[in-house]
């Protein structure tokens, strides 16, 4: 195992096991960057389950999706040697700590966030359950509980990760310096927002329809497919306008991020040709990339106990962590550490030294 230098920086970031195969969204906005950051920091990546049940999964989908989702991050690239690789529910800390947080999050400043508005919009208020209300306090206990000072996501977190932020500074106000970190997201601005092929105006989603979204396990024909049937425009420049030509501007994006070249470089070079020339050139970039993720997916998921076993080591490393920093912040809020006979009357101070960084 590659040890890891005790001064490097914490990275957290998690996924929902929500489809049965990542899209081009997750993994140019996160996955991909997850992948980086292990060699510079300490990464600490779950397959957040919990989260995932608040949309009322059929839980034979659940089960298969996290392992689903845990085998296509292992063959993106994250090293479950260098990094630490987990599944949510394995470790109770999390839902522990989000009874905590809870009691120090503002009803209406919970009812703020805009994904909790769009959902609700969607289902209606009788449809949403307290778990999606509460899902942005799951994920600031995800992080504060490794300690983290850097999460990686796309743009759609950023009001999340704002949350978490804020209930860092309060701890850290109410209950003294040293209870949380206050973690900064790490937003890739080139790839932070990755586009719906047939609705350029939204978001590509997991749960948009499937001719717009561009999937890690999606056989080569498939993906070759969605490339070419992408929307466009009735203009034939390829040039690189997110304002007026989002349909080609989200194709030259997608193009530039796995190609590592700008988007404006690469319209320059299509000067003259037809969105069919750039379509073609993409769906072979798109293939190639995601060939070895399938195929890597695929045979991890052929040997699922293999699989746990990577897991299972992986939760095991994250409680040595959460767990040391729950008791920290339990102790802060006055929370009698159990069996520990003689615990002071200080608040915070019955806790053990955690290394909080
Ligand atoms: P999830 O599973 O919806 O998305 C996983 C990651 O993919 C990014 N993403 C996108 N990036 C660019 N373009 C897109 N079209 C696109 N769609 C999705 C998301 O921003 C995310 O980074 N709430 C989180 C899961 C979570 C989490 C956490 C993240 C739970 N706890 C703690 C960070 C830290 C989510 O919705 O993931």
């Amino acid at each position: 195992m590659v040890p890891v230098p005790a001064d490097r920086r914490r990275v957290f970031s998690g996924i929902q096991p929500t489809a049965d195969s990542l899209h081009i969204g997750n993994y140019l906005g996160a996955v991909r960057n997850w992948v980086t950051l292990q060699e510079t920091h300490d990464c600490v990546y779950s397959v957040v389950d919990l989260h995932a049940l608040t949309v009322n999964p059929n839980p034979a989908d659940i089960l298969r999706r996290t392992r689903v989702t845990a085998a296509q991050l292992l063959a993106a690239g994250v090293d479950p040697d260098r990094s630490i690789l987990f599944v949510q529910s394995h470790v109770s800390e999390h839902a522990e700590l989000t009874w905590l947080l809870n009691c120090v999050t503002g009803f209406g400043e919970a009812g703020r966030m805009t994904q909790f508005k769009d959902k609700t919009q969607k289902q209606g208020s009788e449809g949403a359950n307290v778990g999606l209300f509460d899902y942005p306090i799951l994920q600031a206990a995800d992080i504060l509980l490794y300690d983290a000072h850097a999460v990686p996501v796309g743009e759609d977190q950023r009001q999340h990760l704002e949350l978490s932020r804020d209930i860092a500074i309060r701890l850290n106000s109410r209950l003294g310096e040293g209870t949380a970190i206050v973690p900064e997201a790490l937003i890739t601005a080139a790839t932070a927002k990755i586009y719906d092929l047939q609705n350029p105006g939204a978001k590509m989603s997991k749960t948009g329809s499937p001719t717009g979204i561009l999937e890690l396990l999606d056989e080569p024909k498939v993906l070759a497919k969605r490339v070419k049937s992408a929307v466009t425009d009735t203009e034939t420049t390829i040039r690189f306008d997110p304002e007026n030509k989002p349909g080609v501007s989200n194709l030259l994006s997608i193009y530039g991020a796995l190609t590592n070249r700008a988007p404006g470089d690469i319209a320059a070079e299509y000067e003259g040709k037809m969105y069919g020339h750039l379509k073609v050139d993409l769906a072979e970039v798109v293939v190639e990339t995601f060939r070895p993720i399938r195929e890597g997916a695929q045979a991890l998921l052929a040997d699922p106990d293999e699989l746990d076993r990577i897991l299972a080591r992986g939760a095991e490393r994250a409680r040595e962590i959460a767990g040391p920093v729950f008791r920290r912040i339990a102790s802060r809020f006055g929370l009698l550490a159990p069996g520990t006979p003689g615990t002071p009357c200080t608040p915070g101070t019955g806790a053990r030294s955690t290394g909080a960084r």
